[in-house]
């Protein structure tokens, strides 16, 4: 595995390899980043793994101060998945140019988390936009968890970022809790607490069947889930998962959640 310091390395590195799969991340690596990796090992001859902690995509100083970092601990599991590049880029060395025109959302896209953290999805995209041009990947693979930022990085593609975008599945662990680097952040107990939520949410899902009062029994569940576990929502809304709006069927829609135990915001989809 080469580890790839500035954009001289990546440049020298990259130079003459195609067929190239590209797993962006901000590392705390864990089962979810590694099924990402393992998929990108399965379908392309080479893959390079990037840790970068952006902080043009963090609405909230704190939060970005706060973000897990765990370099050595991510260095030793992406050697032993034996990837074949890991890029550790500098702020300067992403942001070395200045956009002509900034990334904006458009109106109708200001919806959930884009709602809540302003800035943070024209970040993403600001960051996906600078690193797949740097590595010019055939494929680059993202998890379903982030289900918004999939969305939102495909509708910005193919015409801006000519490659492959792969997305997978959200790993979750026994208790139905959707593995997430923010799970770091959390106590035993607010974890446990996070599984119970998860699981209530999850098996509602499952439950229901088509309700003319479905979005009713949703407003139902977060009161119920407010004031059992003393949390706070961002939102919880069924919407359609092609085009994200409001939905009141169960029929091509998820569940879409964001809420926070104490100061530690989780999200998920179901
Ligand atoms: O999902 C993430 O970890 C980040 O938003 C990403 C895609 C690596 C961009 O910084």
């Amino acid at each position: 595995m080469k580890i790839l310091l500035s954009n001289n390395d990546l440049n020298e590195a990259l130079y003459n390899v195609s067929n190239l799969g590209f797993v962006p991340t901000m590392g705390s690596l864990h089962e979810g980043h590694i099924s990402l990796i393992k998929k990108s090992i399965k379908e392309c001859k080479k893959t390079i793994v990037s840790i970068f902690i952006n902080p043009t995509q963090f609405n909230n100083k704190k939060d970005f101060k706060n973000y897990p970092r765990n370099i050595k601990k991510d260095l030793l599991i992406l050697k032993k998945l034996r990837i074949n590049f890991v890029y550790l880029p500098s702020v300067k060395d992403v942001y070395h140019f200045k956009r002509k025109s900034p990334i904006k959302l458009k109106k109708k896209d200001k919806i959930l988390c884009a709602k809540f953290r302003k800035g943070h999805f024209e970040g993403v995209i600001d960051v996906i936009d600078r690193l797949t041009k740097m590595i010019k990947p055939q494929k680059i693979y993202f998890g379903e968890k982030d289900f918004q930022q999939l969305y939102l990085i495909k509708k910005y593609n193919p015409k801006k970022l000519n490659v492959k975008i792969i997305s997978c599945p959200t790993i979750r662990n026994l208790n139905k809790l959707a593995l997430s680097s923010r799970n770091n952040l959390l106590t035993k107990n607010q974890l446990i607490k996070a599984e119970k939520i998860s699981k209530k949410i999850f098996l509602f899902k499952k439950k229901i069947s088509q309700n003319r009062n479905i979005n009713t029994l949703v407003y139902k569940l977060k009161k119920e889930l407010t004031n059992l576990f003393n949390i706070k929502f961002d939102y919880l809304e069924l919407r359609n998962k092609s085009n994200l709006q409001v939905s009141n069927k169960i029929k091509n829609s998820k569940l879409f959640v964001a809420y926070y135990i104490n100061k530690v915001r989780l999200i998920d989809n179901f």
